[in-house]
């Protein structure tokens, strides 16, 4: 059987970063937005913080209103975020710890330990349409708790996995990559939908698009950093590209 396609999601919140350092209206995350789908994204990611540090309301509201690609709001599952969501109705939300508190040692978000409100947070979200994720480490026990809470689709955190390739650490990536592979697996095999994200490159995007139980992966630091270079159609067009070469060596034995 064919693996299904990998969506790409570009997530533009340092678009807003750069705009915010002035204060101004440039450069407009809206705007790139448009620009990233131009060029290949499947879909425009956005976390909308409680600080509002890049991306503010009014950018979700221009977002919702303009882009022709499903927009995924990334949020802490707090009262403010879910009334905002519900009034939103983005297609989908990921939800992300925001708070030491929320948070696995790895960097997820505790779905074990998040109880009642998380799975109250989730409900809230699905009554409405919207299609929930939990960003988590893959961990068997963060994995189960998703089924539990009645999220449809998990985001493997793959910060750990990018920072040691970046540290040039082939042992601790290769035993975080293991991590992952594990992980993606268990999730794809009890139903659930996987996606992949954080600290994403060219390379360790082709090398996560092997793995063909991951669907999407959001991108947005790399990218923004890249556009400076090449521009973000260009940037998105060669992540579309590496993400592609990844899917390719599916079934062919060339991870
Ligand atoms: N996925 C989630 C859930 C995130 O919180 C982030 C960071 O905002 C990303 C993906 C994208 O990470 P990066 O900006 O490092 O590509």
């Amino acid at each position: 059987m064919p693996a299904p396609p990998i969506r790409l999601g570009v997530n533009i919140d340092h678009v807003a970063t750069l705009r915010n350092a002035r204060g101004g209206r440039h450069p407009d995350p809206v705007k790139a937005a448009a620009v990233a789908i131009a060029a290949g994204a499947d879909g425009i990611t956005a976390h909308l913080r409680e600080d509002r540090r890049h991306i503010r309301d009014d950018d979700i509201a221009r977002l919702k209103a303009s882009i022709e690609k499903p927009l995924n709001l990334e949020m802490a599952a707090t009262r403010e975020m879910v009334e905002i969501a519900r009034k939103t109705r983005p297609h989908a939300a990921c939800l992300v710890p925001e708070r030491r508190a929320e948070r696995t040692t790895e960097g997820g978000l505790d779905a074990a330990g998040g109880g009642e409100p998380l799975r109250a947070a989730v409900a809230q979200l699905a009554e409405v349409g919207i299609r929930v994720s939990l960003f988590i480490a893959a961990e068997p026990v963060q994995i189960e708790a998703a089924v539990a809470i009645g999220a449809p689709v998990i985001e493997i955190h793959t910060g750990a996995w990018c920072e040691a390739l970046a540290a040039a650490n082939a042992s601790a990536a290769a035993t975080e990559f293991a991590h992952i592979t594990r992980g993606a697996a268990l999730a794809a095999g009890v139903g659930l939908e996987v996606h992949a994200g954080h600290g994403l490159d060219f390379a360790s995007a082709e090398k996560i698009a092997t793995l063909s139980e991951v669907i999407e992966l959001n991108i947005g630091h790399f990218l923004v950093g890249e556009a400076m270079f090449e521009g973000l159609a260009g940037a998105v067009r060669k992540m579309r590209a590496a993400m592609d070469r990844g899917r390719a060596k599916i079934g062919s034995g060339a991870r």
